[in-house]
This record gives structure tokens, sequence and C-alpha cells, in this order.
């Protein structure tokens, strides 16, 4: 008899965006003429950045001849690409990091889910709420979350409120905690922490021994002067703080899958016996176990975001993306909306009108003006009464989007 891991039935039978598919599909099975504009999904729209696509003609080339094949690579990534991020995205931020701290993957979401694997399951895990639902999934199937209490969160999990009241920027926990996850800019409220803000976060984790998991997904996206892109630069974040970047939202990496995460060599975890162990070895270990190596040619393709014409390109897909962002927020403002985000990131948040549940929102957004957006509720309690909108679709689509928002009022 196969036991089976019962932390899975707790959860509910359908990842979030999932369960927002099977609507969406619904309603066009009975409106098939239905003209559906998605602002919900998390997806990106403009194709692969040219010199990106070259690279990666190069490499499949390479890999056709006897000469240049090649087989299995670093397990955790070639060294073209680790020096480039090393160089470009942490020398330049004045962040020095060597090779072994950086560990090339495929695609962020394994790794937010993965990195539980190596810390011990009695540790506590706090996590802002509203939030990008992996974070609290990852804790509940590996057997972190304790019950479902009464007021429908898990009580081995610490929620940090972001609300309109504290500007969405969450607040150092009363309780002590031992893993923080941290997004910024945030997915799903579109809001950044400055150095201060992030400081008091780096100072908690040192004096408390924690260590943050900061999700920088989006830091292609920032806009501001004070907003730091690496949690590496406050002092003594490499001493407890784990950071992972993705290419897909910086460069259309959504179907190709890569992304990265450092864990420096100074950050220190306990064994029941009070032994210290260096976390990078636990995670190099993992991760030469459990992978073998994102693609060669997905790699080149990474690679090439670094050129100047690579850089280039990618850039102009953001600034596209921050314009739709732009507008959806002046769109959204101007017809009345309560409007939060879209400055440093592709995510606007706004307050459903009148309070109105955030799945009724979507089902009326959807069903009168097939416009999707994404209910709030979806990100944890603290996203009742709130959706959000991305930047991610046509120019064409966000305005007709608008547009229709305007005309149903
Ligand atoms: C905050 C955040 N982290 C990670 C991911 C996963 O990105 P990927 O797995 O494509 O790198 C997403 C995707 O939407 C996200 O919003």
């Amino acid at each position: 008899m196969t036991l089976i891991n019962e932390n899975y039935l707790k959860l509910p039978e359908y990842y979030f965006f999932n369960e927002i598919e099977q609507k969406i599909n619904a309603h066009k099975v009975v409106h098939p003429k239905a003209d559906v504009i998605r602002l919900g999904l998390g997806d990106v729209s403009q194709p692969l950045p040219g010199e990106v696509v070259k690279a990666m003609e190069n490499a499949i080339r390479e890999l056709s001849k006897i000469e240049t094949f090649r087989g299995y690579g670093p397990e955790t990534g070639y060294r073209f690409l680790i020096d480039k991020i090393i160089k470009y995205d942490y020398n330049a931020r004045g962040v020095s990091l060597e090779p072994d701290e950086v560990f090339i993957s495929d695609g962020s979401k394994s790794d937010v889910g993965n990195i539980g694997h190596i810390f011990g399951r009695d540790n506590i895990i706090a996590i802002t709420d509203p939030v990008y639902p992996v974070y609290e999934n990852a804790a509940i199937m590996g057997g972190r979350s304790g019950h479902l209490t009464e007021q429908n969160i898990w009580s081995n999990i610490v929620y940090i409120p972001c609300t309109p009241e504290n500007n969405f920027i969450p607040e150092l926990p009363t309780d002590k905690v031992d893993i923080i996850y941290l997004c910024y800019p945030n997915n799903p409220t579109g809001v950044a922490l400055n150095k201060a803000e992030l400081k008091k976060w780096v100072d908690y984790a040192l004096e408390n021994q924690a260590i943050i998991i900061y999700d920088g997904a989006y830091v292609a996206y920032i806009n501001e002067d004070d907003i730091p892109h690496s949690i590496y630069e406050i002092k003594g974040a490499k001493k407890c703080a784990i950071e992972i970047r993705s290419y897909s939202k910086t460069a259309g990496f959504t179907g190709l899958r890569c992304s990265y995460t450092i864990v420096p060599k100074e950050i220190i975890g306990y064994t029941l016996m009070n032994e210290k162990i260096k976390i990078n070895k636990l995670w190099n270990r993992r991760a030469t176990t459990y992978y073998n190596g994102t693609s060669y040619i997905v790699q080149r393709g990474a690679e090439a975001l670094y050129s100047r014409k690579g850089f280039k390109q990618y850039q102009t897909n953001i600034d596209y993306y921050l314009t739709n962002a732009s507008i959806i927020r002046q769109e959204m403002i101007a017809a009345g909306y309560e409007v939060y985000g879209g400055v440093n990131a592709p995510h606007i948040w706004i307050k459903t009108p009148k309070n109105t549940p955030s799945w009724r929102f979507f089902q009326e957004l959807l069903y009168e003006i097939n416009v999707v957006c994404t209910p709030g509720s979806g990100f944890g309690q603290g996203g009742e009464g709130f959706f959000r909108f991305t930047a991610f679709n046509s120019r064409e689509n966000t305005i007709e989007a608008m547009s229709r928002i305007k005309k149903r009022m």
C-alpha cells in the first residue's frame, strides 16, 4: 500500500490560475463569438528579442555538428551566462558574487517552490498578504502550514498584512519567524520597497537568524531611483537572503524557461544540535542531484540579453508594458477606481467598487464586457475586495479594455 503526501489534500483541487482559465473557457463555450480581452493573466505578449533568437539559432547549429555538439551541461549553469549575470546584474550595482553562488534554473516558480526542500519542516514561514500564491501552496505541500483555522488561514504561517492603510508596505512581524518570502516589485500589488523599507527586513532577518527568500521576478520594471534592484544592495543581506530572478517577464522567456537563484556562501542554517551549515552547500547538493541543467540553447538566448543590442531590445518591451500600465492606471483613476501599483511593476491593484467581492467582480467584468481581471482574493484574504490588471496585453487590447470599462460606468 502506497501512502501519499496528505499535505496535498489540504490544497484546493486546482491552482488558482487554472480556476480562472476554467471560468473563461466556460464563458467562451456559451459565447463563442465573445471578444474576450485578458487583462488578468501574468503572461507576456511581445515576442522574443531578435538577439535572443539569433543566439539560439547559433546554439542549435552548434548542437547539430559533431565538432560543437554538447550534451549535459553543468547542472548549475554555464559560466558564459553566470559571469554575465555577476558582471551586469550585480557588479554594476556594487554587489560582488562568486560564480558558485549563482544557480541557473528553468524558471523561478520551480525554485520558489523547491527551495523549501533544504529547510527543516518546523521553520515558521512568513508571507505577505496578499501574495503570489506559490509561497503558501509550497508551505502547505511541504507540511509547514499547520492546520486551517476558523479564520480560514494556516496556523503555522505568519501573514503580514499589506493594505491601503500601510501603503502595501509590510510591517515587521511581532511573532518570531524563520523564513520570510518577500517579492518586490510586488505581484499582485505592484508596489516596490525603497532601500530604507527593505533594510528593516534585512536587519530583522540578521537579528533573528531568519532567511529571506527575495523574489525579484519584476526587477526589470523598476523605474524610480530609490528602489533597490537587488536585496544585496542592503548591507548584511548576503548573510541572510536568497534572491530569485527570472527572465520570464524581463525578456519574454515565459515559454522558453530560464531564471537564476543566488545563494551566497555567507548564509548559515542550523542543525538541531546548533551546528552551522552553509545553505549554499545544501542548495548545490540539491541542484546537482535533482536537476540536469537548463538547456544550452536557452542559456545562450539569455546570455544575448546582456549584449548592447539585446538590452535595448528587451528594454523596448519593458517600456511598452510600462506604458500599458500607465494607461491602465490613468484610465482606471479617471473612471473613479482606487488604484495602486503600476509604476515600478506591470501590475495594477484596484479596489472593487462598493466592496464587491473579488470573484463577483471578476464575473461581472467577464460577463458584461468580456474583460478578464484576476480576482484579488486568489492572492490571499488580504486580496478580497481587490482585483488585479496586468500590463502584458497588446496596446490595442489594453486601450479597448479601458474603453469598455468606461462605457460600463
Ligand atoms: C512573483 C512571481 N514569482 C515567480 C513567478 C514565476 O515565474 P517563472 O517561473 O516564469 O520564472 C511569477 C510568475 O508569474 C511571479 O509572479
